[in-house]
């Protein structure tokens, strides 16, 4: 495989991001500072980037349905995460590739390839993620529009353009009586702190229950029900890694 091919699936940036790199002299192969892009790297060579060795078939990614009730991270002093529910033999010290808070369930990515992580969290990327929500009230036209459009959810900018679809209203009857729901999927490009909960409290119309649906070009499998995961398939992990890079 040549060698910009190689970083790039490796989930170092796109193609013409690793050729920089390569040329900045950053890169190692055998040993040799790698000079040009389509120098070829075997299954018997060593490419360091950055001191770092870089490898593409030594990377575990495992699909995740979170449950509610675990964290996203590696410890917990208290919780459960999100690591401890890969109950599979691994040897490699997996990480979620974002946040999901504690009470969102769905698509959660774990992997050890942490280029690719950085890629797919990168701001810069704007990589998409596609949320189904279930929110107290009936959301209006001005509403969909107001989140479509950029919510001020009093961060410095609005939040960026998002994509709403499939929505559909609920009556339910609770304590207090018969109320209304919506139910929405609500596609977005950045991943700030609590984005979904803010912009919906922003239109007074609280989320009551999220779940994550996809991330990139990965959608979650509906066989999986919460708490059960999966290794990607090749398909899969191609799609994030080229999506991202
Ligand atoms: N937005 C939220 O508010 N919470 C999540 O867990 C993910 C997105």
């Amino acid at each position: 495989m040549r060698l910009d091919k190689y970083l790039a699936h490796a989930g170092l940036g796109t193609r013409s991001e690793v050729k920089k790199i390569i040329r900045s002299g950053r890169v190692l192969l055998n040993g040799v500072l790698a000079e040009k892009a389509e120098e070829k790297v075997l299954d018997s060579s060593v490419v360091i980037v950055d001191g770092v060795e870089i490898s593409l078939e030594t990377y575990e990614y495992f699909m995740l349905n979170k449950p509610t009730g675990v964290v996203s991270a590696t410890q917990d002093q208290t919780d459960r995460t999100v690591v401890d529910l890969i109950t599979c033999p691994h040897h490699k010290e997996l990480f979620p590739v974002g946040r999901l808070d504690k009470d969102t369930e769905g698509l959660l990515l774990l992997t050890d390839n942490g280029a690719l992580a950085h890629q797919l969290l990168s701001p810069a990327k704007h990589v998409s993620k596609t949320y189904l929500v279930y929110a107290e009230g009936k959301l209006t036209k001005g509403d969909v529009m107001l989140l479509e459009n950029g919510v001020d959810i009093g961060d410095e900018t609005l939040t960026r353009p998002a994509k709403a679809a499939n929505l559909s209203y609920y009556e339910i009857l609770g304590q207090e009586g018969k109320s209304v729901q919506t139910r929405l999927e609500l596609t977005i490009t950045e991943g700030r702190y609590h984005q979904i909960k803010r912009m919906f409290a922003k239109i007074g119309k609280p989320v009551q229950y999220l779940k994550r649906l996809s991330m990139g070009g990965l959608e979650l499998d509906a066989s999986l029900s919460p708490g059960e995961f999966r290794r990607l398939t090749e398909k899969e992990i191609n799609s994030i890694v080229n999506r991202s890079a």
